[in-house]
């Protein structure tokens, strides 16, 4: 089936891996490209998706490949949250059908391709990353449904046109959550319906959304990860909405904020330009961030043994038996409890707007 697209999908960006994926005997499941498969995905067995047999090693293909540093494959995994939400259309099909549907974060297009065979009139799949718009064709094919994709980062503005926005798994980042809830109170504030599915990353507005459903998810993998997680479907309590976007901004804009500027203003006040305060903030994490600390990176377990200084960024040296792999800062997930001195890494991104 065609697969519409409002975007340019990877001008530029063809690393073999991609190419290969929507190769027609990788679309009928024949082949296994670099350790990636089709796959069924455990809650939601009647979709395939292209999902890495291991996400760390896929990522530091990829970035060999692109010659620099690239955000995890987010869309190389059918994450808990998207899971249970997929479940929930395909089993209430009357949430979507009919309806212009968002799937925002799509990722690997799971929440959409499900949107899309419960019968949506149209769904458009998002996710700022070029990868997982060429995983979202690829998926897309592989389950024979047609899909608008887009590339725009839309968490700042506000949607038209759409009557449902599906949010899977995409409050899995404390600076991700923190312009999707406002989003999507936006939605819901222009008459739209939302629902999220969430495994409770901590994150979630308990607040703001209420509980639909929960399902147990089986996780694929190495057997010691063959446990089973619980996942939510929430939705947001219509009353709560304006309360919650006015308290959103507020928190944003007081929260710590003073803190974070002053531990900026110390490790860069001899600092001229962006480099140099770089060198600086990296100096303070280096000095205070207690290291090792163990932490999960796309559901697999790593060591963070080291922090390190790049020409642009700083980066987490991490390591899983004798494979290493550098991941920028701004994107690393940190346990709980959080390490001694993560008010530097707080601050690091503070400063770069995240
Ligand atoms: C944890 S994954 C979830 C993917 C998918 N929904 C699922 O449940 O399997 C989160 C996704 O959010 C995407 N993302 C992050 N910021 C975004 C933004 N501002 N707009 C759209 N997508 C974004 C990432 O690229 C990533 O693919």
């Amino acid at each position: 089936m065609p697969v519409r697209s409002d975007t340019a999908v990877l001008p530029g960006l063809k690393p073999l891996v991609l190419q290969a994926l929507s190769a027609p005997e990788y679309a009928a499941g024949t082949a296994s490209i670099d350790r990636l498969r089709l796959a069924p995905v455990p809650l939601v067995p009647e979709l395939r998706l292209v999902m890495a047999e291991d996400a760390i090693v896929l990522w530091a293909r990829l970035e060999a490949e692109a010659g620099h540093v690239l955000p995890p494959p987010f869309w190389a995994s059918a994450w808990t949250g998207g899971q249970g939400l997929a479940r929930y259309i395909l089993d209430h099909p009357d949430t979507v059908a009919g309806c212009h549907v968002l799937d925002v974060a799509s990722g690997s297009g799971l929440v959409a391709i499900a949107a899309a065979i419960a019968g949506a009139a149209g769904v458009t799949a998002n996710d700022i990353d070029p990868y997982s718009i060429a995983a979202i064709n690829a998926n897309a094919h592989a389950n024979g449904v047609e899909l608008t994709l887009s590339s725009s980062d839309l968490l700042d503005g506000d949607v038209d046109g759409v009557d449902v926005v599906l949010a899977g798994d995409a409050l899995y980042h404390p600076s991700v959550a923190a312009r999707m809830l406002p989003f999507l109170a936006r939605v819901v504030a222009k008459g739209a319906r939302v629902l999220v599915g969430d495994p409770d990353r901590g994150h979630l507005a308990h607040d703001w959304l209420e509980w639909v459903a929960t399902y147990e998810v089986p996780m694929s993998g190495a057997p010691e990860d063959a446990q089973l997680h619980l996942t939510s479907v929430l939705k947001p309590r219509r009353d709560k909405v304006d309360d919650r976007r006015g308290r959103a901004t507020r928190t944003t804009a007081s929260k710590g904020n003073a803190a974070l500027e002053a531990m900026i203003e110390e490790a860069t006040v001899d600092a001229y330009g962006g480099d140099e305060q770089l060198t600086g903030l990296f100096t303070m994490i280096e000095e205070h961030l207690a290291v090792p600390f163990t932490t999960t990176v796309l559901g697999v377990e790593v060591s963070v043994y080291k922090i390190d200084l790049t020409a642009d960024s700083i980066v987490a040296v991490c390591a899983r038996g004798c494979h290493r792999q550098r991941i920028d800062l701004l994107d690393l997930p940190l346990p709980t409890p959080a390490p001694d001195g993560t008010a530097w890494i707080d601050a690091y991104r503070h400063w770069a707007g995240r």
